[in-house]
C-alpha cells in the first residue's frame, strides 16, 4: 500500500509503557504570547507550545508590532508593543485557530484603526457572530462574512459593558476580558458554566487585577501590563491520547511529566478514574497560578467501565471528547455524551466525524444532536479514517487504531501538526507491538 505524504498507518499495539515529557499547553500559550506581546518590556516563555496554532499567533503579533524571536525549539522571547499596536494594511492570517481569531479581536477592537482578520477554510467556517455581539455593544464596528471571517475591526475607545456568555466559551470570555482591559470602566463577563480560567490567571500574572466570583470575572479598565518570564506547563488535551491509550491496555504504565492541571481543565483525570483506571498524581507545583503535576496512569484490569458526561462536565471535557468517544467501544459500558453541541462547530463538526469513523471501524453508536452514545463491549477492526483535517480527530482515532484488529490508515494525519507536531513519534515511543 502506497501512503501519501499526509497519511499514517497505525497498526495494532500489545501495551502500552513509558514515560513522556510534552510540549506546553496549548491554551496558556495562545494567551502568554498575546499579552506578552501586548505588554511593556521583553517576555521569555520556555516550553512554548510547537503547534501551528500557536505559531499563528505568535505571527499575528508579530505583524501587529511585537518583536518576537525564537530563543529554541520550544522557547521565545517577545518584546511587546506597550499597549499600542501597530495597525496593518495585511490581513492578520490566523491559520486553523479560532483561539487566535476570536481573542485578538478583542485586544483589538479598542485600539485606533481598522484591521482585516482571516483564516483557512475550517476556521472560515466557524461561527464568529459569538464575538460581535460583545464588541459591537461595547462600540467597536466588525464585519463579519455571513456570519463568519474573514472579519474586519473598525477599533476605537470602547465602553466597559456587563455581558453574559450566551454559549460556554472561554474564547468569548477572553475576547470580552481584553477588550474591558483596555475600555474605561468595570467590564463584567458572566457565564452559567465555568471555563476554563487561563485568561484570568494570564492577566493577573501579567500584572493587571480581575475580581471574580463562582459566575462572573470583573476587570476595570485601563490597565496596563508588564513583561514576565514563564515556563508552560504540557498540555493536557495533548496528553489525553496518551492518558486514554494507556487505560485501554491491562498491564500499562504510562508517566507524563509536568502536565498543566488547573482544575479547569483537569476534568479528564476524574472521568478517567470514574472509568476504573488508576490516575496518580506524582508532585505538583504552581507556575503563575497555573498548576502543573506528573501523571501516572495505568489500565484497570477488567477492563474500563461506564460513563456519563453531561452538562458541566461536557463544557470542560470539550476538547477531550473525541478521544474519549474513540475508545468508548472498549469500555465495558459504553460512553453516553450530552450537551456538547459546541463540538459541531469546532475545527469540523466533531460529533459527525467521530460517528462516521466509528461506524468505518465496524462500531455501533447513535448520534445526537448534541453528543453521541456509543455502547461498550464493542470489537473494532482497522478502517481507513477521514480526519476532515482536524487535528484531534486525526489524534483520537490513533488510539483507538491501537486495539483494532488489522491496520488503521489516518487521512489528514499531518494536522495533529496543529497542535501537537511530536504526536506520532511519540505514540510509536510508547506504543509496544
Ligand atoms: C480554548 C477554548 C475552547 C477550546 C479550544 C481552546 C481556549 O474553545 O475548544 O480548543 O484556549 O480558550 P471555546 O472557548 O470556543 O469553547
Amino acid at each position: 500500500m502506497t501512503i501519501a505524504a499526509q497519511e499514517r498507518l497505525i497498526r495494532p499495539a500489545r501495551n502500552v509503557y513509558g514515560s513522556l515529557r510534552l510540549p506546553g499547553d496549548k491554551s496558556i500559550s495562545h494567551r502568554y504570547a498575546m499579552l506578552g506581546a501586548f505588554a511593556a518590556g521583553t517576555s521569555r516563555f520556555t516550553n512554548f507550545s510547537t503547534g501551528a496554532d500557536c505559531a499563528s499567533t505568535l505571527a499575528c503579533m508579530q505583524a501587529l508590532g511585537a518583536k518576537v524571536a525564537r530563543t529554541g525549539n520550544d522557547s521565545i522571547e517577545i518584546a511587546g508593543v506597550a499597549g499600542r499596536v501597530t495597525p496593518t494594511a495585511r490581513p492578520l492570517d490566523c491559520g486553523n485557530s479560532g483561539t487566535t481569531m476570536r481573542m485578538i479581536s478583542g485586544l483589538l477592537a479598542p485600539q485606533t484603526g481598522r484591521f482585516t482578520l482571516i483564516g483557512d477554510e475550517s476556521l472560515s467556517r466557524r461561527p464568529m457572530e459569538r464575538i460581535r455581539k460583545p464588541l459591537e455593544l461595547m462600540g467597536a464596528r466588525l464585519t463579519l462574512t455571513e456570519g463568519h471571517a474573514p472579519l474586519t475591526i473598525e477599533g476605537g475607545p470602547l465602553r466597559p459593558i456587563d455581558y453574559t456568555t450566551p454559549v460556554p466559551s472561554a474564547q468569548i470570555k477572553s475576547c470580552v476580558l481584553f477588550a474591558g482591559l483596555q475600555a474605561t470602566g468595570m467590564t463584567t463577563v458572566h457565564e452559567a458554566v465555568r471555563t476554563r480560567d487561563h485568561t484570568e490567571l494570564a492577566l493577573r500574572a501579567f500584572g493587571a487585577t480581575l475580581t471574580r466570583t463562582s459566575a462572573s470575572v470583573s476587570i476595570a479598565g485601563p490597565q496596563r501590563l508588564r513583561a514576565i518570564d514563564a515556563a508552560v506547563p504540557g498540555d493536557l488535551s495533548s496528553a489525553a491520547f496518551f492518558l486514554c491509550a494507556a487505560s485501554l491496555f491491562p498491564g500499562s504504565s504510562l508517566v507524563v511529566d509536568s502536565i498543566g492541571l488547573n482544575p479547569t481543565r483537569a476534568t479528564l483525570l476524574d472521568v478517567l478514574t470514574a472509568l476504573g483506571a488508576r490516575v496518580a498524581v506524582l508532585h505538583l507545583e504552581e507556575k503563575h497560578a497555573e498548576l502543573a503535576g506528573t501523571v501516572q496512569i495505568s489500565a484497570p484490569p477488567e477492563g474500563l467501565g461506564s460513563t456519563e458526561i453531561c452538562g458541566v462536565l461536557a463544557a470542560q471535557l470539550i476538547d477531550e471528547l473525541p478521544v474519549l468517544a474513540a475508545i468508548a467501544p472498549f469500555t465495558r459500558g459504553g460512553i453516553r455524551i450530552r450537551g456538547a453541541r459546541e463540538l459541531r462547530v469546532k475545527e469540523s463538526d466533531r460529533i459527525a466525524l467521530v460517528a462516521k469513523n466509528l461506524r468505518a471501524m465496524g462500531a455501533e453508536v447513535a448520534e445526537f444532536e448534541d453528543g453521541l452514545d456509543v455502547p461498550g463491549g464493542q470489537a473494532l477492526h482497522g478502517a481507513v479514517i477521514d480526519s476532515g483535517g482536524d487535528h484531534r480527530i486525526a489524534m483520537a482515532f490513533s488510539v483507538a487504531a491501537l486495539r483494532a484488529e488489522g491496520d488503521t490508515l489516518i487521512q489528514g494525519a499531518d494536522s495533529a501538526a496543529i497542535s501537537f507536531p511530536e504526536f506520532f513519534n511519540l505514540l510509536d515511543l510508547v506504543a509496544e507491538r
